[in-house]
């Protein structure tokens, strides 16, 4: 692997051309795992998947599977999900609820229970650990190994290996503003959302790039989802997919990366988005929140916001259909999808029942708005892989020279609503982490030379 890489020659964000070899070469991505996935906040689920002691709910950060857990003491940890004895897969489930992780190679036992064992993910089981090591073995030594940062921000659980990474608020900058309108309540209380169903997950050919800035401001392929507001799989009869929206403004927050389709900060009343539902006990419910939420906003500056990416691989719908996904990297070529669907807590039995049919149709392997992006995504892919193809730059030069500062947006910027300008600040930030060496490669790594 070449270490050297002109990575300004692969990313002149400045002039908005950007080489393919990004989203197809094999080095670039491994690069990724240890300057990028290593050091950066990343989602790995939700409280609402583990809301009692003991549950837990196999996640994944980069190419790395990880055990997220609320412990039997209450405390929300992750751990490597690979036993440290030979690298087995610890926990062979999605999710369930367990203290002790039994390996099913050889047969070390790990216990996140505080009253069984003095670290949490320590070896607490060895068989014929007398016979074979003497009854000498580190337990703690050879545990699992344990994220050292997690957070759970009003529900979105986030993890970092780097230990000196930045605390996760810093790392989210006034982003956060923007994802507290997925994560609150609709009437504007703090993280009054909860999940709705499971998470779903299924696999693209593309690579995680190509979404990541898809959701990160991409409001220029309207066009691809004409047969989505055609079919009128919206909330509302004649409006298309979605609520309709005034138009959206390209904010993006550059040096961290983050970007989104979103509004500046206003004192104004809160925009009513609710359609006409066509069915009155529905429209009642949704007036009420507005009311609210009219009351709870009044006089505050607030936001609000259609869609936008935390980078690097988390992106979340925050109005309708409103959910949080993950883009796994699997490949240079590849990636696994997750969406998690949210409502607010408190929501009708009947208005859940029509936000999961929306949300289903719209989004997820299923979704025909999904549909579309995907079948953009692998073509993308598939066209850039050849000889010829993957040498030729992709333009990012939509809205170039627009950028503006936001006011009462601590480093935000605007581009216009057709623009790529989040596209670029996201590609900055990508080659300012990639020429920087990762937090573990001084640790010895075989596949970088040491
Ligand atoms: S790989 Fe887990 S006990 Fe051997
Ligand atoms: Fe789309």
């Amino acid at each position: 692997m070449s270490l050297n890489r002109d990575f300004d020659a692969l990313v002149d964000a400045d002039n908005g051309v950007i080489s393919r070899e990004l989203f197809v070469d094999r080095d670039l991505y491994e690069l990724e795992l240890d300057r990028v996935f290593a050091r950066s906040w990343l989602l790995v689920g939700h409280a609402g998947r583990i809301p009692a002691p003991d549950d837990f709910f196999v996640s994944r950060m980069g190419n790395d599977s990880v055990i997220l857990t609320q412990s039997r003491q209450g405390e929300i940890m992750v751990f490597l999900n690979s036993c440290p004895h030979r690298g087995m897969r610890v926990c062979r489930f999605d999710q369930g609820n367990a203290a002790l992780f039994t390996c099913p190679y050889h047969g070390w036992s790990f216990s996140t229970n505080r009253e069984r064992v003095e670290v949490p993910g320590q070896l607490i089981g060895v068989p014929r650990s007398e016979e074979g090591y003497s009854g000498q073995l580190d337990r703690v030594r050879w545990g699992l190994k344990r994220c050292p940062n997690v957070v759970n921000y009003k529900g979105s659980i986030w993890a970092n290996w780097d230990p000196d990474a930045p605390p996760l608020e810093d790392y989210l900058g006034d982003m956060r503003r923007y994802l507290d309108v997925a994560l609150d309540g609709r009437d504007g209380s703090p993280g009054g959302s909860q999940l709705l169903g499971g998470v779903q997950k299924w696999r693209i050919r593309c690579n995680w790039k190509t979404v990541a800035e898809n959701f990160a401001g991409d409001l220029y392929h309207e066009v691809s989802h004409q047969s989505a507001n055609l079919a009128e799989i919206g909330l509302a009869k004649g409006k298309g997919r979605r609520d309709a929206l005034p138009l959206r403004h390209a904010i993006g927050f550059p040096g961290l990366g983050h970007g989104g389709l979103a509004f500046p900060p206003t004192t104004e009343p809160p925009l009513n988005l609710s359609p006409d539902y066509g069915d009155a006990e529905i429209n009642a419910y949704y007036a009420e929140i507005h009311g609210r939420k009219v009351q709870n906003l009044a006089g505050k500056a607030h936001v609000n916001l259609v869609v936008g990416t935390i980078f690097p691989n988390m992106s979340f719908h925050a109005n309708q259909p409103r959910s949080l996904a993950i883009v796994h990297p699997i490949s240079p070529t590849e990636v696994e999808m997750w969406r998690m669907y949210l409502v607010d807590r408190d929501t009708p039995a009947r208005v859940q029942d029509m936000l999961r049919r929306y949300y289903l149709r719209y989004s997820g392997p299923g979704g025909m708005t999904e549909a579309d992006d995907m079948e953009n995504w692998t073509q993308v892919t598939l066209a850039s892989q050849g000889a010829i193809g993957r040498r030729q730059p992709f333009n990012y030069q939509l809205g170039l020279g627009k950028e503006a500062p936001v006011d009462g947006l601590a480093g935000g910027v605007a581009s216009g609503s057709y623009s790529e300008g989040n596209a670029r600040i996201f590609y900055r930030r990508w080659k300012d982490l990639m020429a920087a060496p990762g937090p573990f490669e001084a640790e010895g790594d075989a596949r970088h030379g040491g």
